[in-house]
């Protein structure tokens, strides 16, 4: 933890330093190959990104039936792993740090798309459509998990960590929010059990916390990030109990030395926020969700946030759309914005790996522009 309100100024961060305090949010672009691997085209985007003081590259699952959505990244083969490998020599190679994401998205998934019946905390569908290879989907029923079911998962994530390791990730980050299956144990309306993971806080918290504990005791607590998002709705979640269910989260894992916990739509004005930030005691790591995508208003967000006791800055859609976002903003330069959203979560080059760093010619209109986040495909 620090004091200082520097973006630029350097970090520890369990056993890295970090030249910035500037992160790379986790994004999802549906880039991998089928099975999940990794691609050159991938190496070349994370690179162009190296100089964010950390990147956490996208969610890789961590077992077949954990997968969400077509085309995203796994971590579970072989294959998954040599795929990744290609992706961190060649941040590395450009002077970058990352950690890998670890999600499963429990009743986020289809058989579609994972070939699987998707299992979560009860069997409560997400509401609405799905999107699969076969287009948007209704959702279907999801599996109810035995114990063995969730002692399996948990150790899925420990498997996936050391994984992540050998693919040559510096560490991991435990993905808990934006209602996929571990915010999905945590919030009432979809955890409905009554053993010892559902019912009472204290059970709706253990399934993260064992996920967490099992990961840190597979590769060190010090290359392990946590990410939550308390009282984000999307895909369907009605926490209930946001203000309770976070402190205890948090008491339950701070003795345990974890690299971070990482806060998405963070907000310094929520109550929420400072008593996570009381009962915190390592580094946070804080995520604003932008309304307008500028320099002026991500220094202004970040201070907020930095004043308010956060260390680090994650931001996503700025570094999709910036390769060269540290620069950018070091220099007040204007930022380029998100073009053809619906390449976001689709597609290969374009809308990828083509945004241009200064210099590199290629104007983009500089005026900023409010962009708002997709609904039910945000990750
Ligand atoms: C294209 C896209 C993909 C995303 N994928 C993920 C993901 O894989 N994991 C995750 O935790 N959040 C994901 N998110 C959420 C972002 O990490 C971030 O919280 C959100 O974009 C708000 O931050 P921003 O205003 O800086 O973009 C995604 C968001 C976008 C726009």
């Amino acid at each position: 933890m620090s004091q200082t309100t520097d973006l630029f100024a350097s970090a520890a961060l369990g056993p890295l330093t970090l030249p910035n305090r500037l992160v790379m949010a986790p994004l999802t672009r549906n880039r991998a190959e089928a099975d999940g691997t990794p691609t050159p085209l991938m190496a070349t985007y994370y690179a162009q990104r190296a100089s964010a003081g950390l990147i956490i590259a996208e969610a890789a699952t961590p077992n077949a039936v954990g997968q969400t959505y077509p085309d995203i990244t796994a971590i579970h083969t072989p294959r998954h792993v040599a795929g990744w490998r290609q992706v961190t020599d060649a941040v590395r190679d450009a002077g970058g740090r990352m950690f890998l994401q670890l999600q499963h998205g429990g009743r986020v998934g289809h058989p579609a798309t994972s070939g699987l019946t998707p299992v979560a905390p009860s069997p409560v569908p997400l509401p609405g459509t799905i999107f699969t290879p076969d287009g948007h989907r209704p959702a279907v029923v999801p599996r109810e998990m035995t114990v063995e079911d969730i002692r399996g998962t948990v150790a899925d994530f420990a498997r996936a960590a050391r994984r992540a390791l050998d693919a040559g990730f510096e560490g991991v980050e435990v993905h808990s929010a934006n209602g996929h299956l571990l915010h999905q144990f945590l919030a009432a309306n979809t955890n409905r059990r009554t053993d010892g993971y559902g019912g009472s806080l204290t059970a709706r918290i253990r399934f993260t916390a064992e996920v967490a504990e099992a990961v840190a005791a597979e590769i060190g607590a010090e290359r392990v990030g946590l990410r939550v998002s308390p009282g984000n709705t999307v895909n369907g979640i009605a926490e209930g109990e946001t203000e309770e269910i976070y402190p205890a989260l948090v008491e339950r894992l701070g003795g345990l030395g974890l690299a971070y916990l990482h806060l998405v739509f963070a907000d310094p004005d929520a109550p929420v926020f400072h008593r996570i930030r009381a009962g915190w005691p390592g580094t946070l790591v804080a995520n604003p969700v932008l309304q307008e995508m500028s320099g002026p208003a991500i220094e202004e967000a970040s201070a907020r946030l930095l004043n308010a006791g956060a260390d680090l800055i994650a931001l996503g859609r700025p570094f999709l759309a910036n390769p060269d976002l540290v620069t950018r903003l070091r220099l007040g330069a204007p930022l380029n914005q998100v073009r053809e959203r619906y390449l976001m979560y689709v597609g290969g080059a374009t809308g990828y790996t083509d945004y241009p760093a200064l210099g590199d010619g290629a104007a983009q209109p500089s005026s900023a522009s409010s962009v708002a986040l997709d609904g039910p495909r945000v990750a």
